[in-house]
């Protein structure tokens, strides 16, 4: 008899923590249980990001940690899946001969025949094939709401920008979209299974339905999603700035769901670097769409990613991210030091920047990034805020959490039915990561 518990660490973004409440579901349904204890589990799983080389040496590293379990057990399975499993394949297997099986990010459904062919026949597998089309528009997973009151639902796959420096395009396969029909269908679903709140995601969301006859545009699924009764709130991400229609931008100012927060990448700030990394949009171009959606929606808070270093980024490129990150005051920032991808076109270029000198502008616009981010949230302090309450926080008894619209995390003190509403909330303190509040009674 095999040992029917199973490990699972996920790494990454959005769409790993989607595939890996898939694979639960998938392996509850061979009669494994999850649990939280490496050394107890007879399988062990390990969902993986490729997106920059310190996610790929964290894998790694995780992976290596588990090899004196598997010595001591020779019957534990070993698994990896995910973006790194997808671009190394079968060489992983010739690597690491304690793994046991890899699975790439279209074959997370076939996960069960494969745990069971390792622990039954003692063979090593892998399969990290592409699918086609017909047969992924199959496999989007569909979601239960037990247990939470926010949900992930995805609404597209894939990736077909070929930004120059990143990994995801080749890792994750031609961008795909779901049909809204049964996007909409499992939302209500959701709702009725005591969902309050749905972040749509995908890799590029913006640009929904472009490529598939007859479908939506990612603007009218959101006025779909806003008519679903009992979902209160809609997020969604990531958006690309040069996908993102007048049509879309009008959506903050009408849908009374739609948070007033957008994920907005920006990369940098450099016309030059832009070009090189392919994002289709200069400086100006995304500053017109931050004045528009301001316009739109003054509430509105912005957040974004950068990359410093760059290969061929000078001071004048850095020093033009530092105004842009100074005229569009995010909420939020989540910065990078460039990493080359194997595969990618910018991992071609010669990059003469010293890393210390990377260093260097990244700290200095942490620096500025976090006073910004500082004055934003202090903001917050005397406000009152709608939080959806997502359940009891770990502070303590009797102190519940939920977010703000802006995504912030909101502390406060209340009964734990609460759970599922939303709640004016007084804001008294602001914190690196949180707020702290008191409830407003009616
Ligand atoms: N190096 C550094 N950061 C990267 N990102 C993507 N690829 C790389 C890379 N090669 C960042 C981008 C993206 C975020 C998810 O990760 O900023 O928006
Ligand atoms: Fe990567 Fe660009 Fe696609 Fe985002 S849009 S996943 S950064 S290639």
């Amino acid at each position: 008899m095999n040992n029917k518990a199973f490990y699972l660490e996920t790494f990454g973004c959005q769409m790993n923590v989607v595939d890996s409440e898939r694979i639960v579901d998938l392996l509850g349904n061979i009669g494994y249980r999850q649990v939280d204890e490496p050394g107890q589990a007879g399988l062990i799983l390990l969902n993986t990001c490729a997106v920059r080389d310190k996610a790929v040496r964290k894998a790694y590293g995780h992976l290596g940690r588990f090899k004196p379990l598997k010595d001591r057990d020779p019957t534990l399975i070993l698994g990896m899946g995910g973006c790194i499993a997808q671009q190394e394949g079968k060489q992983l297997l010739e690597e690491f001969p304690y793994l046991d099986l890899v699975f790439g990010t279209h074959n997370v459904h076939r996960l069960p025949e494969m745990v069971q062919q390792v622990a039954e026949q003692h063979v090593r597998c892998e399969e990290t094939e592409f699918l086609d089309r017909e047969t992924r528009l199959q496999l989007f997973p569909v979601r239960s709401g037990q247990e939470a009151f926010t949900r992930f639902v995805t609404v597209m796959q894939g990736c077909d920008n070929f930004c120059s420096y990143c990994v995801v395009p080749l890792v994750r396969g031609r961008e795909i979209s779901r049909p809204s029909g049964e996007i909409l269908a499992e939302i209500r679903d959701l709702a009725r299974q005591g969902v309050r709140e749905v972040t749509l995601i995908g890799q590029n969301v913006n640009s929904y339905g472009t490529k598939e006859a007859a479908e939506l545009s990612f603007a009218a699924l959101l006025d779909q999603v806003n008519a679903i009764d009992g979902i209160d709130r809609i997020r969604f991400t990531t958006s690309h700035p040069k996908d993102l229609s007048d049509e879309l931008v009008e959506c903050f100012g009408r849908l009374e769901k739609l948070c007033w927060h957008l994920h907005l990448p920006v990369q940098c700030g450099s016309n030059q670097i832009l070009r090189a990394m392919n994002r289709g949009y200069t400086r100006e171009r995304y500053l017109e769409i931050v004045r528009r959606l301001r316009n739109a929606c003054p509430e509105i808070r912005l957040t974004s990613d950068i990359i410093v270093g760059f290969p061929g980024e000078t001071e004048a490129d850095f020093a033009a991210t530092m105004s842009l990150l100074e005229e569009v005051r995010y909420a939020e920032i989540y910065s990078f030091i460039y990493s080359p991808r194997r595969g990618t076109a910018a991992a071609e270029i010669v990059d003469t920047t010293p890393a210390k000198d990377k260093q260097e502008r990244f700290d200095r616009m942490l620096a500025l990034q976090q006073e910004i981010s500082r004055q934003t949230w202090e903001a917050d302090v005397g406000t009152v805020q709608e939080v959806l309450v997502e359940g009891e926080s770990k502070l303590g008894e009797g102190q519940l959490f939920g977010r703000s619209t802006w995504n912030r995390i909101v502390n406060f003190s209340g009964p734990a039915e609460l759970a599922g509403s939303l709640v004016p909330v007084r804001i008294t303190r602001a914190y690196r990561n949180s707020l702290l509040g008191e409830r407003v009674l009616p």
